[in-house]
């Protein structure tokens, strides 16, 4: 049986009074393209340093691959590429030389390959680094993640500083590099940027995993809109009871609605009427997201409350 590529097992990481992450467990597969969300602060960063032995847990297991991140930490970095989020470059070498000796201290890579990355990417590796964009620093960061084609590329907000085109093609470089059953484990800071290239996502708050979802399922989820406009006015309560839909407003012959689910039922209810135009709106994972640190901020006050009405005497 092959190994798992990453198994996070009950990790907990305190700093003095802080627990940057707190008892977080969860798994990737061979040839998912799996994301790590969460605010600032959340915990992510934190959960991949310990994953690639740069900190040391303060309880919990990590293992890459079927290796104890701790005791075959050396082992791994031969399958493994890493992109840190705060990757530290020398300013007076240029963006080749210093893939030359990240290449070096990995004992030699295919400079064939190191050169296709860097062409797909349009990356320009004959500045010094003191000269780079952060763009263009992200892109050497990225090259030196996959140059040696790893099995499990872990990577710590990759497209940060990444204009559109280049990250349309670094997400089509991602979906090449799990179709050979590699894996893919990144993070980010919003559902949108990774919606369409994760397979999964796992949702981390204040150090605590909330949700493992898959991208599939998220959708299926996600609440829909679409906008009706009709011949004449119409009430807007005419379309409340239907199933699926939560929320139903009109404004003069324009009635918008939010549904999740089939669209069937409203589409044969509307059209009792005449419809003049339909408009449907994507379906809102940003929105969904945007609720999800609302919840954060509810979260933070309740634990205030909590605390005042402790120090009162109460709860
Ligand atoms: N070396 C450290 N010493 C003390 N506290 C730390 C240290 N590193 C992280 N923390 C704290 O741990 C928590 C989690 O930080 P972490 O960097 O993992 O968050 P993150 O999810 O990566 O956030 P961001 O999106 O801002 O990168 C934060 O409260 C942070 O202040
Ligand atoms: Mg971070």
């Amino acid at each position: 049986m092959t190994p798992v590529p990453i198994e996070i097992d009950g990790l907990t990481k305190r700093f003095g009074d802080v627990v940057a992450v707190d008892d977080v467990s969860f798994d990737i597969g061979a040839g998912e393209i799996f994301g790590f969300l969460g605010p600032n602060g959340a915990g992510k960063s934190t959960t991949i340093r310990c994953l690639l032995d740069l900190i040391r847990p303060t309880s919990g297991a990590c293992r890459v691959l079927g290796l104890d991140s701790r005791k075959d930490a050396v082992e791994i970095r031969r399958s493994l590429g890493f992109l840190p989020s705060d990757l530290a470059m020398y300013p007076n070498l240029t963006g080749r030389q210093t893939l030359e000796f990240l290449a070096h201290l990995r004992g030699g890579v295919d400079w064939a390959w190191v050169d296709e990355l860097s062409a797909r990417l349009d990356a320009d590796l004959t500045r010094r680094v003191a000269e780079y964009s952060s763009g263009n620093r992200q892109k050497v960061g990225i090259i030196q993640a996959f140059m040696n084609r790893p099995k499990v590329a872990v990577l710590d907000e990759p497209i940060t500083g990444l204009d559109p085109l280049v990250q349309l093609e670094f997400h089509a470089m991602l979906r090449e590099h799990v179709s050979d059953g590699n894996t893919v484990f990144l993070s980010s800071h919003t559902l949108s940027e990774v919606e369409r290239v994760t397979d999964r996502v796992a949702f981390i708050r204040r150090g605590r995993l909330i949700a493992v979802e898959s991208m599939e399922h998220l959708r299926a989820k996600a609440v829909r809109r679409l906008r009706l406009e009709f011949a004449v006015p119409v009430p807007a309560e005419e379309f409340l009871g239907i199933a699926g839909v939560h929320e139903a407003t009109a404004d003069g012959a324009t009635v918008t609605l939010q549904y999740e689910g089939s669209m069937a039922p409203l589409l044969k209810a509307a059209t009792n009427r005449e419809v003049l135009s339909v408009e449907s709106g994507s379906i809102d994972l940003d929105e969904m997201f945007l609720e999800f640190y609302r919840d954060e901020a509810a979260d933070e006050v309740a634990d205030e409350r909590g605390v005042e009405a402790a120090r009162h005497g109460g709860v």
